[in-house]
């Protein structure tokens, strides 16, 4: 098997919602001319996949989850035609392109639910899901507590309830229906014919769970591996990213164990318990996590990220951990979302701390997976907690140190920028970073290069080596006789450690970052590392492919 095919094995995704990106016509909301002019910079990072936040045409109440048109470019983003041109000047620079798919509902706006509720005899009366009279556990199950009251609402035109998972305005699409399913192929066949490589789909264990009054609980499985088959049969090279925040155990299921499901899942036991380890310098329920999430197919791959366009969520770890992540990074209640997460940015939860931005953007790198980092992280951008729910974490990108932040050359805009305080675009910004070769917009470019240097961390059989301390956390990556290691200390101290090394040239490790190498008669080495401290080394030469 050709496995260096699999370009998402060692891509460098980067998430972007076009509203927030950047103005390219002037009227105060981002759109694809705009994020077609900033492609430039992309490249320059080192970026080689966009992941693009919906832009269909909708009410746009959530962000663009509730999609009213799976055909169409939203006018306010441009038209369909600027979307290829984006798509093929991306494609120009190295950049694929791939696009979420939110199959689990659609807006109530959408003609299907429009149609559907006008009559029981409507076409689209069943790709949606009903009951004559409220359910049972209708306040059960809903996902955005706080915000959402009930699963289940009520139309007069329709004179029934309807069920939605999401928001009311969010009706949940009947997925078991053939002729939905059919519809979801015709959509990514109509996006891959017009060049993206795949798709992140949104919601993943709600489209296959059984949804209706009274229904046991239980997923559709085939329906991903029918997905697949559409997906790989059309464009070979596109992959399936789903966002499944599900316990190990049903891993496999989501992958496929032939390899037949989904390509890529977001590692969320990793992610959590990622903050768990930042939040406490104690790695060892990191390394658990990990081990959990070991067993996947050898094409799968995990996506590894630390913020996304959602409210951190901490649902997985156990009430005390919890309690302990919340009270380190997001100490006062307007930082939490509904009773679970943490609505911050990275840096400000980092406390702007470079040393553990560092740390926490090397180990994102070098854990097992693909990285997928969010826009502006790179400059490390800030919230604003004014902003109602997880708008706080979605302000414009802050270009320069310019009105609106250079985002936009118009009056108003749709949305804030941040202007005040340490995270205000006068202080943080990519235009002063790209000058400044100690900005953290530098360090990125350069850890991002080196990452691709290092094809071991996103390839190879990977080992935890035993350090001896919870708060140092040593992996090695092995592939073709190369091998890599990463090392980090979590904690705010000084450590000392040692490691052995589990490879025949063991006794030279080449720091890929710093001076420091690690020069030893054995392959066991002391190891001194300053508080919050990663090493990236390679064993036995400076230069890999020997
Ligand atoms: C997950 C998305 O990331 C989130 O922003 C959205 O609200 C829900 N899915 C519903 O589509
Ligand atoms: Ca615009």
């Amino acid at each position: 098997m050709v496995l260096n095919d699999l370009w998402y094995k060692n891509a460098v995704i980067y998430c972007i919602d076009v509203a927030t990106f950047f103005d390219g016509n002037g009227d105060g909301i981002g759109d694809f001319k705009g994020l077609a002019a900033r492609l430039d910079y992309l490249a320059g990072m080192g970026i080689t996949c966009i992941w693009l936040l919906p832009f269909y045409p909708s009410p746009r109440r959530d962000d663009g989850y509730d999609v009213a048109d799976y055909y169409g470019v939203d006018p306010r983003f441009g038209t369909l035609g600027e979307f290829v041109e984006f798509v093929s000047q991306a494609r120009q620079r190295g950049i694929r392109v791939i696009v979420d798919l939110v199959m689990n509902h659609t807006s109530d706006q959408h003609p299907w639910f429009l149609d559907a509720r006008r009559s029981k005899r409507s076409p689209h009366r069943d790709w949606y899901v009903w009951s004559p009279e409220k359910p049972k556990d209708a306040e059960k199950g809903v996902v955005f507590p706080g915000v959402q009251k009930t699963t289940w609402t009520f139309d007069k035109q329709a004179g029934e309830w309807y069920f939605h998972r999401f928001f009311d305005f969010q009706p949940d699409l009947n997925t078991e229906n053939p002729a939905v399913q059919a519809e979801f192929r015709r959509v990514m066949g109509f996006w891959l014919e017009l060049g993206v490589s795949g798709f992140r789909v949104d919601a993943l264990p709600f489209v296959i769970s059984n949804k209706g009054a009274g229904r046991p609980p239980g997923q559709r499985w085939q329906m991903l591996r029918d997905m697949r088959l559409f997906l790989q049969w059309h464009t070979a090279d596109a992959i399936l990213l789903a966002e499944a925040n599900v316990l190990p155990e049903e891993d496999l299921e989501y992958f496929g164990d032939r390899d037949d499901r989904m390509h890529m899942l977001f590692n969320f036991q990793v992610n959590q318990h990622l903050f768990y380890a930042l939040a406490t310098a104690d790695g060892s329920t990191l390394s658990q996590a990990l081990e959990r999430t070991r067993t996947r197919p050898e094409t799968a791959q995990w996506a590894n990220f630390l913020r996304n366009n959602d409210e951190l969520d901490l649902g997985r770890l156990v009430a005390e951990q919890r309690e302990k992540v919340l009270s380190a990074f997001a100490p006062e209640d307007t930082m939490r979302l509904y009773g679970r997460g943490i609505r911050r940015r990275l840096a400000p939860m980092m406390g702007a701390d470079r040393r553990r931005m560092e740390l926490a953007y090397s180990l994102m790198f070098t854990l097992p997976g693909t990285p997928v980092l969010r826009y502006g992280d790179e400059i490390g951008m800030g919230d604003d907690l004014k902003l109602p729910d997880r708008d706080c974490g979605r302000t414009p990108m802050q270009w320069a140190a310019e009105e609106h932040a250079g985002f936009s050359g118009s009056k108003t805009i749709f949305r804030p920028v941040i202007r005040e305080g340490p995270f205000g675009y006068p202080k943080v910004n990519m235009a002063g970073q790209r000058r400044d070769p100690e900005s953290l917009l530098n360090w990125m470019e350069r850890i991002i290069r080196m990452y691709k240097e290092c094809p071991e961390f996103s390839w190879g059989d990977w080992k935890q080596l035993d350090t001896g301390i919870d708060s140092v956390l040593a992996l090695q990556y092995s592939q073709d006789g190369g091998a890599v290691l990463a090392v980090h200390n979590l904690s705010e101290s000084p450590v000392r450690t040692s490691i052995e090394v589990d490879h025949p040239s063991g006794q030279r490790l080449f720091n890929l970052l710093s001076n420091d190498h690690s020069i030893s008669r054995s392959t066991r080495h002391a190891l001194r590392l300053e508080p919050h401290a990663y090493r990236w080394f390679r064993v036995g030469s400076e230069v890999s492919g020997r």
